[in-house]
C-alpha cells in the first residue's frame, strides 16, 4: 500500500496522481495509474480513502480478479447499491448476492449466449446502418460532434432492440426511455459530490423519481404487450429478445397461475429492475469501448491498416454488401480474429473495475 497516515488514511497519496490528470478523470483510471506505482509486485493495493469511500481493495492482475469475481463468494458491497440503485430502481443482478444472484442470473443466461447474440445480428445491423449514416453525414459536414454521445445513442439503439424488441430510435430522435436513463445519470450525485448547489438542488430528487417512473412506465408497457402476444400463442421465435426469454422462464415455472389478470406485479417490478440494469449496464461501457478503441486506432495507423486488410479479406471490397452477408451468415463475424484482439487491448488499456467485499479476512 502507499504510505499510510493514522488521520488522513491513504487521502494525500491522491494529490501528486491528481495533478497529473484532468479533474473529472475516471476513477478506475486513477485506481490504476496507482496501483502501477505502489503494487509492482502483486498486484494487489490496499487503499483508505475514508471519508471518500470505503477502505478497498484494488485488484489488477487477471488472477487475482477470478478469485475476486469467480472462484469465491463474496459480497457485493453497499455502495454498489447507492451508485446503481437510481438507474435500476431496486435490487438488480449487479447487487444481488449468493442464491438470490444465481436464480436470477439463470433466467438470464440464455441471453448472454454467444449463439444467442448472432441470432440478433439482423437488430444490431439495423442500427449500426444508422450508425454509421449518423457518422458518414458529420464526414460530410466535417463539423465537431460528441462521439461518446453518438456512441451512447447507438448502444442503448441496440439493447432497447435486443432487450425489449423495441425501436428506441434515439439516434434520430427523442425517446422517453433512452432520455430518462441519460437524463438519470446526468443526475445522479456521486458519494463525494462536494459541489452543495448539486448536492441539496431540491430539483434534483423530483427529477429523478419522475425519470425513474418514466423508465418503468416504458418497460412495463412492453411487458405487458409481449406477455398478451404470448399468450395469443406467438410462435415467432426468430427474433426473441431477451424480455421474450425471461417471459418464457416466468410461464414455464408459473403454468398453474392464473394469467388471465395479466403479470404478477412482483414479478413485474423485478423484471422492470433488471431490464433497467441491463440498458444502464450495457450502453455506456459498449460506447466507451467504441470511443477508445477509435481513439487507439488513430493513434496506431498500423493497427488501423491491419483492421481494414482483415475486413476486406472477409468481407470483399464491396461494403454494401456487408450487412447481406453478416445477415446470411452472423458467423463470419467470428473470423474478425485480429479486430476481436484489438477490442480486447482497448479494454485491456482502458478497463472497467468490479466491486465485491472481502469478509473476515484474518
Ligand atoms: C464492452 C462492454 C462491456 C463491459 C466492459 C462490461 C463489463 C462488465 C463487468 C466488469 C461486469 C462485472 C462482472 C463481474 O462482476 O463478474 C459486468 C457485469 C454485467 N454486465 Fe457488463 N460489460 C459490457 C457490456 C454489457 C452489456 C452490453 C450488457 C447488457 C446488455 C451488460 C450487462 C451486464 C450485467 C447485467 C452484469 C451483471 C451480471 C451479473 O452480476 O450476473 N454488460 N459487465
Amino acid at each position: 500500500m502507499p504510505p499510510w497516515n493514522p488521520i488522513t488514511g491513504h487521502l494525500l497519496c491522491l494529490a501528486p496522481l491528481l495533478s497529473r490528470f484532468p479533474k473529472d478523470i475516471i476513477q478506475n483510471y486513477l485506481l490504476m495509474e496507482l496501483s502501477k506505482d505502489f503494487s509492482k509486485t502483486d498486484n494487489l493495493l490496499y487503499l483508505d480513502l475514508w471519508p471518500f469511500s470505503m477502505p478497498m481493495i484494488v485488484v489488477t492482475s487477471p488472477d487475482l480478479s477470478i478469485q475476486a469475481c469467480q472462484q469465491h463468494d463474496l459480497t457485493k458491497p453497499a455502495a454498489l447499491k447507492y451508485f446503481l440503485e437510481p438507474f435500476s430502481g431496486g435490487e438488480d443482478l449487479f447487487t444481488m448476492n449468493g442464491l438470490e444472484w444465481k436464480r436470477s442470473r439463470a433466467m438470464f443466461a440464455p441471453g448472454f449466449n454467444a449463439n444467442y447474440l448472432l441470432g440478433q445480428m439482423g437488430h444490431i445491423l439495423e442500427e449500426t446502418s444508422v450508425f454509421v449514416e449518423i457518422l458518414r453525414e458529420h464526414a460530410r459536414k466535417g463539423d465537431m460532434f460528441s462521439l461518446d454521445r453518438l456512441t451512447c445513442d447507438f448502444t442503448m439503439d441496440i439493447i432497447g432492440a435486443v432487450c425489449l424488441n423495441s425501436h428506441l430510435n434515439s439516434q434520430r430522435q427523442f425517446n422517453p426511455l433512452a432520455s430518462a436513463m441519460r437524463s438519470q445519470i446526468a443526475w445522479h450525485l456521486r458519494a463525494d459530490e462536494m459541489n452543495l448547489f448539486k448536492r441539496w438542488n431540491p430539483a434534483q430528487p423530483l427529477i429523478m423519481w419522475k425519470n425513474s417512473r418514466t423508465m418503468n412506465n416504458y418497460i412495463g408497457k412492453e411487458l405487458d404487450k409481449r406477455f398478451i402476444e404470448r399468450q395469443g400463442g406467438e410462435k415467432d421465435t426468430s427474433s426473441r429478445s431477451i424480455i421474450d426469454l425471461v417471459l418464457d422462464n416466468y410461464m414455464t415455472e408459473n403454468s398453474s397461475l392464473d394469467m388471465a389478470h395479466g403479470l404478477d406485479q412482483s414479478f413485474k417490478k423485478w423484471a422492470q429492475v433488471q431490464i433497467r440494469l441491463m440498458i444502464f449496464a450495457g450502453h455506456d461501457s459498449t460506447a466507451s469501448t467504441i470511443c477508445y478503441s477509435y481513439y487507439l486506432l488513430s493513434k496506431h495507423p498500423n493497427a488501423l491498416a491491419q483492421i481494414r486488410a482483415e475486413h476486406n479479406e472477409v468481407f470483399g471490397t464491396h461494403l454494401k454488401t456487408v450487412s447481406a452477408q453478416l445477415l446470411e451468415n452472423p458467423q463470419l463475424i467470428n473470423k474478425l480474429s485480429y479486430t476481436n484482439a484489438v477490442l480486447k487491448e482497448t479494454l485491456r488499456l482502458f478497463p472497467r473495475q468490479t466491486l465485491y467485499v472481502v469478509e473476515n479476512q484474518e
